[in-house]
């Protein structure tokens, strides 16, 4: 069933910095340099309704270290790349090598919307323009170079890349909950925990401060990938504009289909605990992020 309130409340929080990353984004993919084609499939990836959580999680971790008036205009070039990064992920793992998936955001997905080459080309385009936004989005040079060192740990062949390596069993991961700790870690809560170090650097945070950002990152991020999996179990394909259960058609390793929905519910809450633990240093400034991180616990898309 669908959790209206819960729905809302998190669009409340997202709603800012969505629409000001939907606003940077329509003008990092307008570039009449870029092939007519190409440029379409790029925006169609992008602009279509995803709930820009990375982006935010940037700007609210921004928030978090520091006051400051102008976070949404300061992160705002870390939240489009980190969110350009995003949309290529999802392009690659709908692909018909990867998952084979049709419904996308509650749209047909690229590769079936423009072909697989163009689909595949694509993600190739978002991956480098996100480093490209990055190197010219920011006034001190330092910063940049930390967001792209950033950026690419989280995304390369040490953290999302070796996630899905892992999910599609192209390497060895050990059995029961050190590998699907492993895969999660990796192929979700890398690219979390970078946005919210992103933003940690955007404002200066200090090495204990980046640590606890980190800390959190990565249990908002395996809680994040658990709920996913558990909405693959038992959402509907209105609510997550996905294809539902593909996960245990495909036997992937998720722990909804190796727990059970009950206990993964209660590994999501424990998660949703200990991350929220990990801010308690921020005290209050952090309590946009902790309610965020609550709510998403229950979220059903
Ligand atoms: C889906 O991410 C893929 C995962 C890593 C779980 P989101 O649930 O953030 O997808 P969008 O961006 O809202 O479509
Ligand atoms: C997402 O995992 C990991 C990515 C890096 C995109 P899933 O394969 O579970 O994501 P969905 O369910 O297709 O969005
Ligand atoms: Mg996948
Ligand atoms: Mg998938
Ligand atoms: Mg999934």
């Amino acid at each position: 069933m669908v959790n209206v309130s819960v729905t809302n409340r998190i669009g409340d929080i997202l709603a800012p910095y969505a629409e000001a990353v939907n606003t940077a984004m329509v003008s990092a993919l307008c570039d009449e340099a870029v092939p007519a084609t190409l440029a379409e499939a790029m925006r169609y990836a992008c602009l279509n309704g995803g709930k820009r959580l990375r982006p935010a999680l940037v700007m609210l971790a921004a928030e978090t270290v520091a006051e400051k008036e102008h976070w949404l205009a300061d992160s705002l070039g870390a939240a489009v790349a980190i969110e350009m990064v995003h949309c290529y992920s999802l392009v690659h793992d709908d692909l018909p090598a990867m998952d084979d998936d049709t419904l996308r955001r509650g749209r047909e997905t690229c590769h079936v919307k423009f072909g697989e080459a163009m689909a595949i080309l694509t993600g190739d385009a978002l991956l480098t323009r996100a480093f490209e936004v990055l190197s010219g989005g920011f006034a001190d040079a330092g910063i940049a170079m930390k967001l792209i060192g950033t950026l690419s740990a989280a995304a390369g062949p040490i953290g999302m890349v070796a996630g899905q390596v892992a999910d599609m069993e192209l390497c060895e991961v050990p059995p029961g909950d050190e590998g699907r700790r492993y895969i999660h870690l990796r192929k979700t809560a890398a690219l979390l925990q970078g946005a919210v170090r992103m933003g940690g650097i955007c404002a200066a945070a200090n090495e204990a401060q980046l640590d606890a950002l980190g800390e959190f990152g990565e249990k908002i991020g395996l809680a994040f990938q658990a709920a996913d999996d558990l909405l693959d179990a038992v959402g509907s394909a209105q609510a997550i504009g996905k294809t539902p259960g593909k996960d245990a058609q495909t036997g992937k390793r998720t722990y909804a289909g190796e727990l059970g929905i009950e206990q993964t519910r209660q590994l999501v809450t424990d998660l949703t605990d200990q991350a929220c633990r990990a801010l308690e240093t921020f005290g209050p400034r952090a309590e946009k992020l902790r309610e965020l991180t609550n709510l998403l616990a229950k979220r059903d898309r």
